[in-house]
């Protein structure tokens, strides 16, 4: 599977354009993490595209985010290597469950892209005005983004520096801001 078709496939359970902002945004920061750890870019992209398939769906029972998902992946043929972290991301459900890089990881993108993209936000949409030191003070104050969960984001502590991540974060974010209509 490639992005194109990944990208496809959310696109017939997801309509809105934030949150197919969201994957995208996701997706480039887990393609990032895997190339900084030597895993496999290419199969973490697809699992941050593929990630909130099912959330339009669930219509806010988080009961079901990630099993729904993971029946939808399946139903496309989608493998286990990429439909399994989806089914067990829902935080609310597995919290204390992550313990391979690609399940810490998507906690750490799926929460991080939000609080880069909110920082490009209070800089007029510009993401080329925020560096690692707007990130880390947006991080500390707990009422900025308060959706982005904290200690989501610090999950990744254990396989990398923070600033590094918040580096690769901003980079990938950076690389596909035509597509989320960022400058
Ligand atoms: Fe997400």
């Amino acid at each position: 599977m490639d992005r194109n078709a990944a990208l496809a496939l959310l696109k017939e359970h997801v309509t809105t354009e934030s949150l197919l902002g969201h994957c995208l945004a996701t997706a480039a920061v887990m393609k990032g993490l895997a190339k900084e750890l030597g895993e496999d870019e290419n199969l973490w992209e697809l699992i941050g595209i593929l990630h909130d398939i099912d959330f339009q769906e669930i219509e806010e029972d988080m009961e079901k985010h990630g099993e729904v998902g993971y029946e939808i992946l399946k139903a496309a043929g989608i493998s286990d290597e990429i439909a399994l972290p989806i089914r067990y991301h829902n935080h609310m459900l597995h919290e204390c469950e992550y313990t391979t890089p690609v399940e810490i990881c998507l906690q750490t993108a799926d929460s991080v892209s939000g609080l880069v993209i909110a920082c490009a936000y209070v800089k007029g949409g510009k993401i080329t005005d925020v560096s690692t030191k707007t990130v880390t003070k947006k991080y500390k104050a707990a009422s900025f983004a308060a959706g982005c969960d904290r200690s989501r984001i610090a999950m990744s502590d254990v396989l990398l520096p923070r600033e590094r991540m918040y580096e690769i974060a901003i980079a990938e974010i950076t690389a596909i801001k035509d597509e989320l209509g960022l400058c």
